[in-house]
């Protein structure tokens, strides 16, 4: 099913009326909860990107964070940006801001949310990367214009980066990687380019990724400049 940013609107509205009427779902109850940590699209149109204790730092998105692992290597061992998660789903969200809490890092947030509409509420050249690791491939050939690497995609990502600024894409679909970087690079991105070394110190590897290495499954992955 084609994501969207349902989740969001709920979140919000939770929060907006101070209502408790959460489906008896524990995630809900904890994600209305998590304010100044856990955004809501709504919240995102109106702080961003004031957010972060040290809103000066470089920001980079990561979409799709699943149960923020990668956020949080990331906020770790790169004090020098900021990292906002973006995901849709409730028990994820949770659990990222959890592992965020646990580790008492001030510069990662998270967002519920659909990617692309974030993209639209923020404003133009605000951020300076963006990662977009496994996203779902969408194999069936009638269902490929869901992808989330798509033309609108990437054109409204490079209005939102800073003049040189990334899109980091890792994915085990050979045909989704070349085709993604056909696009791009007729989109305008240089692609390939080198990976941003000056803002992230080493790779990471996604859940995904190491799921996949550990099945002896094939990844491609690309860094793609403004
Ligand atoms: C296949 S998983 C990969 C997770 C992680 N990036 C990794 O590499 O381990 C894709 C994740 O992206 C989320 N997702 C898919 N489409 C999205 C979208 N348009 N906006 C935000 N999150 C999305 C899904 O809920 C899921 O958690």
């Amino acid at each position: 099913m084609r994501v969207n940013s349902r989740n969001s609107d709920l979140i919000a509205k939770l929060r907006r009326e101070n209502s408790d009427d959460t489906f008896g779902n524990p995630y809900i109850q904890k994600a209305k909860q998590l304010t100044g940590l856990l955004y809501t699209l709504e919240e995102i149109g109106e702080s961003f990107p004031n957010i972060f204790q040290d809103n000066s730092l470089p920001i980079i998105l990561e979409i799709g964070c699943y149960k923020g692992a990668n956020v949080v290597e990331l906020g770790q061992y790169n004090p020098n940006v900021n990292i906002l998660g973006i995901e849709v789903r409730y028990k994820r969200v949770v659990k990222s801001c959890e592992k965020i809490t646990k580790r008492q890092l001030t510069n990662c947030k998270i967002a519920i949310g659909e990617a692309n509409e974030l993209l639209g509420l923020i404003p133009g050249e605000s951020i300076t990367g963006a990662f977009v690791f496994f996203p779902d491939p969408w194999l069936k050939e009638k269902l490929r214009k869901n992808r989330l690497l798509n033309e609108n995609f990437l054109k409204r990502l490079q209005s939102r980066l800073k003049p040189g600024g990334f899109l980091w894409f890792k994915t085990d679909d050979k045909e989704y990687f070349e085709d993604s970087l056909v696009l791009a690079r007729e989109v305008g991105y240089e692609a390939p380019a080198p990976w941003p070394r000056e803002l992230v110190e080493r790779e990471y590897k996604s859940r995904f990724q190491e799921l996949f290495i550990s099945q002896g499954k094939p990844t491609y992955q690309a860094v793609m400049r403004k």
